[in-house]
Formats: C-alpha cells, structure tokens, sequence
C-alpha cells in the first residue's frame, strides 16, 4: 500500500514513515520543511518538497505514487503562539487542511488519519479523558485541530470520506536506534528540554507552575511513545478500510506523570542532576491530562509497549548523539 505522510519529515511524522516501512508498506513524504527536517527522512525514501494546500503538486503525487490513503502530520503545534499569531494556525491548520481534503476528494483517495490532539478537551474536570467528553479546546490550535474533526465528519457523511482522528495525548521519546528523535526549533516540550539541561546545565529548566491541584502541585501528563502513536495508525487505517466506516479515538498510555516525576525519571536514565527551578504557570496549561484509551484497546486492539522509562531512555539516547 503506497501512504502519503504529510508532514513526514518532522518529528511524529518522520517515526511514521519508518514505522510504515518496517512494516513493508510504503510511505512517500510531502513536507514543506519549514519546521521539518531532511535528515531525519528514511534512505532513498520518495520525498516531496512542497505545500498541501498546492493542490496541483498534490495531485500529481497521488497520480505518480498511486496514493491509497493520507496520514496527515503537517500542522504548526505551539500553542502560546496560536494565541499570539491566530491567522498562522488558522491557515495552516485548517484552511490548507481543506485544501489537502478536497484535492484527495477530487483524485479519489477515500482514506485520512488525522493527527488530532488532547488539546480539543481543554481542561475537562476529570481524572480520565474519554472520547465521549465534550469537545472544549482552550486555545486557537485545539479549535483548528476540532475544526478539522467537524469538517472531516461532514466530509464523511457527505462524500464518502473515511477518516481516523486520533487525539494524541503527550507524544515522547525516539528512535530505539538513536537514528531520529525530536527536533523542535524553538523547543518547548518538557522532555527534551529536561534531558538539554543535564547535557547543557546553563540551560535551566524552568517548571511551570508548583501550585496545581495535583499529589505534588505540578502538571500531570500522559506521555506516549511516538512508535505505540504510528502503530495506531495503521491500526486506525486497517479498522477503517475493512469496516468501511470512520471514527476518533484517544490515544494515551493512561498513566499520568507530574512535571517533578518526568524530571526525576530524566535523573535516573543519566545518572544526572536536571538544573531546574519552579517559576509561575505558562498560560494555557490545564493541570491534569491523561487519557482513558478503553475505545483504541477495544475497537483497534491497539496497545501501548513503551513505559515511561523506555520512552526516556530512547530521548536520552537521541539528545546525546543527535543528528540535526
Ligand atoms: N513544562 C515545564 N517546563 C517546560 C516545558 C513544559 O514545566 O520548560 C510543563 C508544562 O507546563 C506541562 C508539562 O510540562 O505541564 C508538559 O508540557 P509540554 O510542553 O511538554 O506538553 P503539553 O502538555 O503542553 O502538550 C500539549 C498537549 C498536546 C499538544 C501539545 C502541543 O498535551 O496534545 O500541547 O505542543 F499537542
């Protein structure tokens, strides 16, 4: 099955491309490289350099490669910046993502996962986050992301489209080989900024907020390892070819760590001291996260094979020796 990865040369995309090829199918890459990397794309793997809303170029792929389904990655995910620069993710989140749909309409490419997020919730007042709660993003990026659901469903319902949302909860970790990992330019997420500061102490890691109604007042997330995330979709896109059918699922390991247990876990896989000090919350920041997964168990018999401590030890691995 030949898949086009949008997107497939940044970080959960690019994990994507080597997850499809491991598994003998094959994926051929579209990213514009404004956040992507090259380095991080397979050997001699079919790679495109180019816009999804540039609906000539995309049905030119579709017509070479003989495009089957769509994994979409590309998407701008900071969310402090979707509440500066709107128009931004607006844009490039959903306009050009309807663009990216109608092009696949228009070449008959009746299959899509979507990269959707947690993010969609917002701040839901509940220990665990299942698919049947309603849908309150908090900020500009969750609401493209929920956007795009709405139009998928009305896509579907109207012409046939079959899709996959899956509800990303904290995507972590690397490469077991080393060879890829997590590269954001500027990096924001607690992970590797935790790991850069042990490697680089004059890079203190500032901890967001130690107030939270949580065991030790800092933020609970649920990371998930960008490997148990690819197996997911192909999981999803399995389920919705063979069903015929489309639906969401969240897609977490339902185990929830506070800022202070990632750093401590970041201590252990080193063997090093994380230079950190507590300052005030970042805007936007719900206290509590963590995914009730039950439905991707279920329908998809998906299951998560990374721990937190794997999940760790694979970032460790790439920050040490990374690449690019
Ligand atoms: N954090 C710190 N210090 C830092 C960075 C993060 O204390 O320097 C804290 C945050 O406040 C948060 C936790 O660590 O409590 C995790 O933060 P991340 O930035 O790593 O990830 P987020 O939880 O903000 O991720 C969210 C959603 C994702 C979404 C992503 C977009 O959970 O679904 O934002 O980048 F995709």
């Amino acid at each position: 099955m030949n898949i086009l990865v949008t997107g497939g040369a940044g970080y959960i995309g690019s994990h994507m491309a080597r997850y499809i090829l491991r598994r003998k199918l094959r994926p051929v890459i579209l990213d514009n490289l404004v956040y992507g990397h090259k380095e991080s794309l397979p050997p001699r793997i079919k790679f495109y350099r180019g816009d999804i809303a540039d609906q000539k170029l995309v049905s030119k792929i579709i017509r070479q490669e003989k495009i089957e389904a769509v994994m979409h990655f590309s998407a701008y995910a900071y969310v402090g910046e979707s509440v500066t620069n709107p128009r931004k993710y607006y844009e490039n989140n959903f306009s050009k993502t309807q663009k990216l749909l109608d092009t696949l309409l228009d070449n008959n490419v009746a299959h899509f996962i979507f990269s959707s997020t947690c993010a969609t919730y917002g701040a839901p007042d509940t220990k665990k986050i299942s698919e049947k709660l309603p849908q309150n993003p908090i900020n500009p990026y969750g609401f493209t992301k929920l956007a795009v659901e709405k139009m998928l469903a009305d896509y579907s319902q109207a012409y046939g489209l079959r899709y996959a949302a899956l509800r990303y909860f904290n995507a972590a970790g690397a490469d077991d080989d080393g060879a890829i990992g997590e590269a954001h330019a500027p990096e924001t997420h607690l992970i590797p900024l935790a790991l850069q500061s042990i490697l680089n102490p004059e890079k203190q890691l500032k901890i967001f907020g130690a107030d939270y109604p949580t065991p030790d007042g800092t933020c609970v997330r649920d990371y998930v390892h960008v490997y148990d995330l690819a197996a997911a979709h192909l999981q999803a896109l399995d389920y919705i070819a063979r069903r015929k059918t489309s639906d969401c699922f969240n897609l977490g390991s339902e185990n929830g760590y506070s800022v202070r247990e990632i750093i401590s876990a970041c201590e252990k896989a080193s063997g090093l001291k994380v230079n950190c000090q507590e300052t005030g919350r970042r805007a936007g920041d719900p206290a509590y996260l963590v995914a009730d997964s039950g439905k991707a168990h279920k329908i998809l018999g998906w299951q998560t094979s990374y721990d937190l401590e794997k999940i760790i030890a694979t970032a460790w691995q790439w920050e040490k020796h990374r690449r690019y």
